[in-house]
Parts: C-alpha cells; structure tokens; sequence
C-alpha cells in the first residue's frame, strides 16, 4: 500500500469534518504517522502566518483558515497520545504516559495560545498577531523539550 497516499488521504480526513472517526480508525500502530503527519500541518499552517505576523501581508481569510486548522489541531492532539502508541519511527518520550497531568498541561496552554491567536486574528488585530503567533510557537517547544526526543530532522 501507498504510504504517503494513504497518509495524505487520512491526514485530508481528519482536516476535513470527523476528527474523532479517523483517528480511532487509524488504531495504535497508525498513530504515530497520523501525529506526526498533524505536527508537520501544523507546522506548516504557523509557517503560513509568518508574513501576516511580521506585518509584510493583511491578514486575510486564509489567516483566519490557518488560524483555525491550528486550534482544530490543537483540540484533537490529546486523542493522538492513546497509551502503546510509543516505539517504531515514534519521538514521542515515555513521559508522555508516566506524568500524564504534565502532559495534559502542556496540551492547554496549547490550546489556550491557538484560541487566542484565532481571536487576535478574528478582530483584525493586525499588531498582536506576531506575538500570539511567538506565544503559540513557545507552547510547542514547550511541549517538544519535555515529551520529544532530540533528533535531527
Ligand atoms: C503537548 C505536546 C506537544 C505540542 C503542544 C506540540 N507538539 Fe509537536 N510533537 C510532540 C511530540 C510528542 C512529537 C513526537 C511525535 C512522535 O514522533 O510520536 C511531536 C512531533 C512534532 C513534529 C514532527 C517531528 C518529529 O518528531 O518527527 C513537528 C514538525 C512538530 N511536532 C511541530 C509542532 C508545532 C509547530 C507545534 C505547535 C504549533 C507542536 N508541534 C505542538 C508534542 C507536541
């Protein structure tokens, strides 16, 4: 089977309507691609608002898409974490399944930041959409330097 088309095709499901559906339909040993696919839209989707951010582009109706995937992404990544789903090409660290309220935390001030970036960006707050955009980006690392793995790609 196609890996990369059967990721994109999964990764378009879960942006698409039903995030719950295919995401348990993915099962344990799917999850790693299904999160590490979401990560790298969500990365991709931060990318997007660079410009708007440093000023150099209005903020338009696909900042407000960008801006929206992110808080979706952001609503969905606890349920990428089912216990087992560590191992194989996985970063993730074990952590994530021993300090779970940590964990959990983490999770929050993701959301928190992601929803606020929406706001700043649903009311045309042109100036306050780098700094949400720096406060979402630190709720990643924040994320990533306590439940990641180093590695070099
Ligand atoms: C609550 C924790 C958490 C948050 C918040 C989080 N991530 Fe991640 N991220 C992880 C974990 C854990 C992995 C490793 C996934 C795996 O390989 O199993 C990961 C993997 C990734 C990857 C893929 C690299 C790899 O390990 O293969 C990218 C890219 C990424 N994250 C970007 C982001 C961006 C951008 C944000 C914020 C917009 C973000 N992440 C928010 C925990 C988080």
């Amino acid at each position: 089977m196609n890996t990369v088309r059967r990721l994109f095709g999964t990764a378009i499901l879960i942006m698409g309507c039903c995030f719950g559906t295919p995401i348990a339909a993915a099962g344990v040993e799917g999850m790693v691609e299904v999160r590490q696919t979401l990560m790298f839209s969500v990365a991709a989707h931060m990318r997007s608002l660079g410009a708007v951010a440093k000023g150099n582009s209005p903020i338009t109706k696909t900042s407000h898409d960008h801006a929206l995937s992110i808080v979706r992404i952001s609503n969905v990544l606890a349920l990428l974490f089912p216990q087992g789903s560590q191992g194989g090409k996985s970063h993730t660290k074990e952590e994530v399944w021993s300090e779970p309220l940590e964990f959990e935390r983490k999770l929050r001030e993701f959301e928190e930041a992601a929803a606020r970036l929406l706001l700043v960006i649903q009311d045309g707050q042109q100036v306050e959409v780098g700094p949400s955009l720096r406060a979402v980006g630190n709720t990643c690392s924040g994320c990533h330097n306590v439940f990641r793995h180093k590695h070099t790609h």
